[in-house]
């Protein structure tokens, strides 16, 4: 059992660890580079780690020293067979994009994750996979995971995705770099595009109009040099915990503000929240310090094209609503179904046992805010092995007079191992 703390407010400044999507995309398109990749700021979770070891598993030499990673990539038809399973852990970002790459290596492979891996669907994927000519089929006939994936030759297809997801989106495009003829995606709403960015860095013929991505088949990629942004959807939980906790005022450095991944930032500041941009970086992907100083939060209804760009931050948004005045309503989120857990019915469980008013619906939640936050006594907090609804009810305990106890708090070091000793730096 683990104790989440109370504060009475959070002051001084923090850098947030490298971006989860980043940081495993270096390493994938750095293994199918010419060359070695050096990438600093890399993420050292639990779910890119499980990316750098099934590419050590396929032959790639990568050297780690903390933050710095360099992946010795081996060209386009580097990659060697496994010669075990290849073990993705709790990352549905590896398990999806490898199996894309996957699809086009001449060889047979496997890939399984952790229990909640092998319950998230991988149908998205393999349709169209399988239109492209994968031999991709799920072993226990559930489309989940394992996979077993027999490399075939692949040709392009014109996909239009019936869901927003860079998961999706990226494990075609991987596919797409071996085929023969383009290949396009077209989404519903634009997801987060680092793929396009970033394959275009390594060399890639990439074109987006809209929200169709289109890829040109690829002789060779070439390595680069990657510096990894801070992580939005970490820095959120300080964001939003800096702007319900009175008398707070936190700066955050380098923060990611690509703008396929800033909803929670005009979502906030629509809400309210006082977050300036003090200093801003140009890179391939833009970043900024935020500052972010406590304000008085009103309720508001979130729908439509800007769900993709805030997905992962919904649970610490729910957090926000229930502080904030009057009603927040969240619609067009049902992929929050399909995340590490349930999250319309693992968030609404866990904010519930702070005596927050909240509803969950077919695709979101209505929360009414500005009630008092009181930890409801009721057994532990559960976490559900989710890292983002442990980090969401970290927060929310800080609002709480007494300190709450949680059933599982280590799943945080899927996305942000320093999650714990930043929040001890601030706290007051
Ligand atoms: C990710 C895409 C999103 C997000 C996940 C990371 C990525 O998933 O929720 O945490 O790196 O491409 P979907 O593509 O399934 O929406």
């Amino acid at each position: 059992m683990f104790q989440l703390k109370t504060a009475s407010s959070l002051r001084g400044t923090i850098e947030i660890p490298g971006d989860k999507s980043i940081s495993h995309r270096s390493v994938m398109f750095g293994a199918l580079a010419k060359g070695t990749t050096n990438v600093r700021h890399f993420l050292n979770g639990a779910d890119c780690l499980s990316t750098i070891s099934c590419f050590r598993q396929m032959g790639i030499n990568i050297d780690q020293n903390g933050q710095e990673v360099s992946i010795h990539g081996k060209g386009m038809h580097g990659l060697s067979a496994p010669a075990e399973l290849l073990d993705t852990g709790n990352s549905g970002t590896t398990t999806r994009l490898l199996s894309g790459i996957l699809a086009a290596q001449p060889f047979v492979s496997t890939l399984n994750g952790d229990a909640s891996i092998q319950k998230r669907p991988m149908k998205r994927i393999m349709t169209p996979l399988r239109e492209m000519g994968a031999n991709i089929i799920s072993l226990k006939d559930n489309d989940c995971a394992p996979l077993k994936i027999t490399g075939a030759p692949l040709h392009g297809i014109r996909y239009t995705s019936p869901v927003a997801s860079a998961q999706v989106k990226s494990a075609i495009l991987l596919a797409g770099l071996y085929a023969e003829g383009s290949t396009s995606v077209t989404e519903p709403s634009l997801s987060r595009d680092h793929t396009e960015r970033m394959l275009r860095q390594f060399g890639a013929d990439m074109e987006t109009s809209g929200t169709t991505a289109t890829i040109s088949p690829c002789k060779e990629l070439y390595a680069t040099d990657i510096l990894v942004p801070g992580d939005i959807s970490s820095a959120a939980y300080f964001m939003v915990a800096a702007s319900i906790l009175p008398g707070s005022e936190v700066l955050i450095k380098n923060v990611g503000i690509n703008n396929t991944r800033a909803g929670i930032l005009k979502v906030l500041r629509q809400m309210g929240a006082d977050i300036t941009e003090i200093h801003t970086y140009e890179g391939s992907e833009p970043a900024a310090d935020l500052l972010v100083r406590y304000a008085p939060l009103r309720g508001l209804t979130v729908e439509g094209d800007i769900i993709p760009t805030l997905i992962d931050e919904i649970p610490i948004l729910s957090v926000a609503a229930a502080a904030a005045e009057g009603t927040t309503v969240i619609k067009d989120a049902a992929e929050l179904k399909v995340k590490e857990s349930d999250r319309i019915l693992t968030v609404t469980k866990m904010l519930r046992h702070f005596g927050v008013d909240i509803t969950p619906t077919d695709d979101g939640f209505i929360i009414e805010g500005g009630k008092p936050i009181v930890y409801d006594n009721n057994g532990p907090i559960e976490s559900y092995l989710d890292h983002r609804i442990a980090m969401s009810a970290a927060i929310v305990t800080l609002l709480c007079d007494r300190s709450v106890p949680i059933d599982d708090f280590s799943c945080v070091s899927i996305s942000f191992p320093t999650f714990e000793k930043l929040l001890d730096t601030l706290s007051n």
